[in-house]
């Protein structure tokens, strides 16, 4: 079984199915009605005056829908849309020749923008706030910088944290949109559309249950409706039905509040062996064998976001309700 149903993390094999998925216009890309809103302001605006798009920063939690909405912004834009990643781009040279190729007003999209070498990100500043790059041409005494225009274009950034971005780089985004996690309803059209897609029938109460259960993250939704239909499937059933989404749900280990077993390891560590805390990141992620970064950037928002742990300036504390939800006694303050 996955090990990692319920993360965010893109997996390889899913990739074109994620492809398949996305949707290409922002009337189809559902919910984050606050972030469309204002994009679709900003693009109108950006249209009429026959000017390139602002540059903008995507942040929010892996698997919310970025890049798609990356996607959506170049298509309707009308434009091209070139994709690539922080740690893909090692040397400033790299960044340059991507920058001298692009086309007047092509999106630009840079995932884990957070993640770009300084001397590639400083290359950044000027091009995206003059459109023009200085690149230093031989070494030594005979080294000289070369001035070179780019045209006019979009840089669209994503990262799972704004606060991991330098400032510089930060305050060159002229729009920064925070995709939050998804409702319930919202989550149950997608996995409803998803179905559709895939020409599956599925109950109401079987989407609004895998809604429920998703972690507010569409990727996840997606992934759990097709584990899900593979065992509809497999029991004969022309529509996927509730009862075999919660029997699913239960041999795929995703409990009622849509958490897996690292979600579980890590409150009980913190249960268990500091009694509910306060304790630090590090010594959580010794204690069950996770990356602090991933449990930063994977894990802890959504148990924040649903008001299981709590951040305190001593560390991290378990909340009353999440021992309510393991059945346990909350621990007496000594
Ligand atoms: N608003 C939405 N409406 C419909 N489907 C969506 C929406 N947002 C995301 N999805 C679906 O969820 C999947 C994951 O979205 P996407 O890859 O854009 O997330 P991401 O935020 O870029 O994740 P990561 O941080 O891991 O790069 C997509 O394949 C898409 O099908
Ligand atoms: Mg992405």
């Amino acid at each position: 079984m996955d090990e990692r149903m319920v993360t965010g993390e893109l997996q390889a094999e899913e990739f074109s199915v994620e492809l398949s998925l996305r949707p290409t216009t922002l009337n189809q890309y559902i919910g984050q009605d606050k972030v469309k809103e204002n994009l679709h302001i900003f693009i109108q605006a950006a249209k009429m005056r026959n000017e390139p798009l602002d540059h903008v920063l995507l942040y929010g939690p892996p698997g919310l829908g970025k890049t798609t909405l990356a996607a959506i912004i170049s298509n309707e834009m009308g434009v091209q849309f070139r994709s690539t990643s922080g740690p893909a781009i090692d040397r400033a040279g790299d960044l340059a020749a991507i920058l001298t190729s692009l086309e007047a007003g092509d999106v630009l999209f840079i995932d884990e923008v957070h993640r770009l070498p300084r001397a590639v990100e400083e290359v950044l500043y000027s091009a995206m706030e003059d459109f023009f790059i200085d690149i230093v041409i031989g070494t030594g005494p005979s080294a000289r910088s070369v001035r070179i225009d780019l045209p006019p274009f979009t840089l669209v950034g994503a990262t799972t944290r704004a606060g991991l971005l330098s400032a510089p780089l930060r305050d060159r985004f002229g729009v920064l949109s925070r995709l939050e996690y998804y409702e319930t309803k919202d989550l149950c059209a997608i996995v409803e559309r998803t179905a559709e897609i895939f020409e599956t029938s599925i109950s109401k109460e079987a989407a609004v249950e895998i809604a429920r259960r998703s972690r507010g993250t569409p990727r996840i939704a997606n992934r759990l409706l097709r584990r899900i239909r593979d065992i509809s499937q497999v029991k004969g059933e022309t529509e996927i039905s509730y009862q075999t989404t919660e029997l699913a749900l239960e041999m795929l280990q995703v409990d009622d509040a849509g958490l897996d077993h690292i979600d579980h390891k890590l409150l009980k560590g913190i249960i268990e062996g500091y009694k509910g805390g306060p304790v630090g990141l590090d010594t959580i992620a010794a204690t069950i064998g996770e990356e602090s970064q991933t449990i930063e950037d994977v894990y802890e928002p959504y148990l924040l976001q649903i008001g299981f742990i709590q951040r305190t300036p001593r560390g991290r504390i378990v909340t009353p309700k999440a021992y309510h939800h393991f059945g346990m006694k909350v621990h007496e303050d000594e």
